[in-house]
């Protein structure tokens, strides 16, 4: 839980920083001749932006096979088992993972396919996303348990 606020905490923080550095710089650029400038400025930060996150986002969908287990994880799993939200096992913290690795494989992907309730939370069916098939989710157990092996 403590993660889940200092991450949160964070996010919170970033985006109240970027905001006062926004207002500051309109602050330093008061006269209207310079409001073309200060338009065109921010206009070209988020066109900048926007870009590079697409692109990268694309490129990464474009070079990784689309069915890796780490695929998978980032896209579907990470949500919970990053930094473990409602309590879910953390990626690659042996302690979280250990007793759940003896009961093996099999079980491991029949609880992430068909979801399971445990003593810590609610593992839901793939994660959640229905559409995924079988493999999919194996795949991403696979990856997860490779972290902490
Ligand atoms: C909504 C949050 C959430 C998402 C999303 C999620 N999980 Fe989980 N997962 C959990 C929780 C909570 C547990 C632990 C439940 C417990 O033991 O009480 C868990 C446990 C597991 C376990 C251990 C099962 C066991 O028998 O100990 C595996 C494997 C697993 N998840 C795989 C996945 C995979 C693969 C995905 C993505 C396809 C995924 N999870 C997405 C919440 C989530």
């Amino acid at each position: 839980m403590m993660k889940y606020f200092s991450i949160a905490f964070t996010s919170v923080m970033t985006s109240v920083m970027a905001i006062l550095l926004f207002s500051n710089a309109l602050a330093h650029h008061n006269s209207p001749e310079s409001l073309e400038a200060r338009v065109a400025a921010v206009g070209t930060l988020n066109i900048d932006g926007g870009s590079a996150g697409v692109g990268v986002a694309t490129n990464d969908a474009d070079s990784a096979a689309p069915e890796t287990g780490e695929t998978v994880y980032n896209t579907n799993c990470a949500t919970c088992h990053a930094g473990g939200i409602a309590g879910a096992p953390i990626l690659g913290e042996v302690d979280d993972w250990e007793e759940r690795i003896e009961q093996g494989m099999d079980s491991l992907v029949e609880h992430a396919i068909l979801g399971f309730t445990g003593s810590f939370g609610v593992m839901p069916p793939k994660g959640g996303n229905t559409a995924l098939n079988d493999n999919a989710v194996t795949a991403a157990v696979q990856f997860m348990i490779n972290q902490v092996e």
